[in-house]
């Protein structure tokens, strides 16, 4: 249907053959970028019209692989390097339902075939981009374990593509900041393998209790991804269906027990002021059936959502570089990692896109059709890997 915004990603993955039913979509979904001053709507469409395909690139060896029993594409940069290599595991974004490796020099390409790219050619890294399995076909744990896998086959095997163990990073945007997450925590209690440098999230959706925070209620009807749209999504990976959506939304599927249990780290409470002033309503507790908590309970597992674990978890993840968008219901999971981050002693690089929106990163190489905040939130990112 017209209305269901969920298909733009699937229109992505078909770049060159942009029908006029996505311009459609597009002037929709710019009209309303534009009402919130973020940009024209002229611009947006351009941009979603403007995905271009890709050959093979001068600068990197591209070649799929299996870790495992998980589909990677690796992207080792051409030119001989005197020392080992940095390597980024990178886990895509698209509401664990969307995304994929695609096929290269095709016009299917993947939506972050050049994202990966240019993190691999302009930080001189090796990037493993992973098609984990997707939602609602692979619930929950699937994407997780995959990337999991996936990460820990890599580790097991760097010195096989001249990678330093000293120097691995796990990188993801969106769902795939929730899986970089999730891994980095996993991988931090594990003494059997090279300790991860640093984590990557970029727009990174952390938890599944709170869809009330300042940014959702700020962002709700902000493309690129609405309120209702982040926890369908979160749904979506965990059951395979959005059965109690409006619970969810209404906050009425986490009893308020356990709510009050995670309000130390969950809460409207330690996002900073400034972050209010565009509007926020506190919300008061609602009851919860058990027949509803039942259906979502596994969302307080910490691979699921990764702001529930515990301090002594957190206290040994590696590293971490942030990146949030004022115009992004997912604003506040990033602050609120961040705030947990930095009251247990990991040093956080924060980089804060004040006119940026949900999914802007993917953007940064369309040209004169870019917006130039996507650029700068990337660059953001490779200068934290070169300086690793
Ligand atoms: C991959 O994951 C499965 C569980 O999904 C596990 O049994 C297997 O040992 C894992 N492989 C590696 C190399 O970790
Ligand atoms: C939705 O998923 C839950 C959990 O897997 C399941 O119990 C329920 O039957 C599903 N509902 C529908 C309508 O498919």
């Amino acid at each position: 249907y017209l209305y269901n915004y969920s298909i733009l990603p699937f229109l992505w993955k078909a770049q060159g053959l942009l029908s006029e039913l996505s311009v459609l979509f597009a002037f929709e979904q710019g009209k309303i970028l534009e009402n919130f001053g973020i940009c024209t709507q002229v611009s947006f469409v351009r941009y979603v019209q403007g995905r271009k395909t890709l050959g093979a690139d001068p600068k990197l060896f591209i070649k799929d692989l299996w870790f495992e029993k998980v589909p990677v594409r690796i992207y080792q940069p051409k030119a001989p390097s005197a020392s080992q290599r940095r390597g980024v595991m990178f886990f895509h974004g698209g509401g664990w339902v969307f995304g994929s490796l695609g096929k290269i020099c095709t016009r299917n390409i993947s939506t972050h075939e050049e994202l990966c790219r240019f993190i691999a050619r302009e930080s001189e890294s090796v990037v493993v981009s992973v098609g984990y399995r997707l939602a609602p076909e692979h619930k929950y744990p699937a994407a997780y374990e995959d990337c999991l896998n996936a990460s820990q086959h890599f580790l097991q095997h760097l010195q096989h593509y001249g990678v330093d163990p000293a120097r691995v990073t796990v990188c993801g945007d969106s769902a795939g900041g929730n899986l970089a997450a999730a891994v980095s925590q996993t991988l931090a209690g594990r003494s059997d393998l090279p300790r991860l440098r640093a984590q990557i999230l970029i727009y990174p959706g952390l938890q599944a209790l709170d869809f009330n925070l300042p940014s959702y209620q700020q962002n709700r009807g902000v493309p690129l991804l609405f309120r209702e749209r982040a926890a369908f999504y979160m749904l979506q990976y965990l059951n395979g269906n959005a059965t109690k959506l409006e619970e969810v939304l209404e906050g009425s599927h986490i009893p308020p027990d356990i709510k009050l249990k995670y309000q130390k780290w969950v809460s409207p409470d330690n996002i900073p002021e400034e972050f209010k002033v565009r509007g926020y309503k506190p919300r008061v507790l609602l009851d919860c059936t058990t027949e509803v908590y039942e259906t979502v309970k596994r969302f307080c597992e910490p691979t699921l959502c990764p702001l529930l674990a515990e301090d002594t978890i957190i206290q040994q993840l590696p590293e971490s570089f942030i990146l949030t968008c004022e115009y992004d219901v997912l604003r506040d999971d990033g602050l609120l990692y961040k705030k947990r981050l930095e009251d247990n002693g990991v040093q956080v690089t924060w980089y804060h896109l004040e006119d940026g929106f949900h999914g802007i990163i993917n953007s940064f190489n369309s040209g004169w059709l870019s917006f130039p905040a996507g650029k700068r939130g990337l660059d953001s990112i490779v200068n934290f890997l070169r300086s690793l």
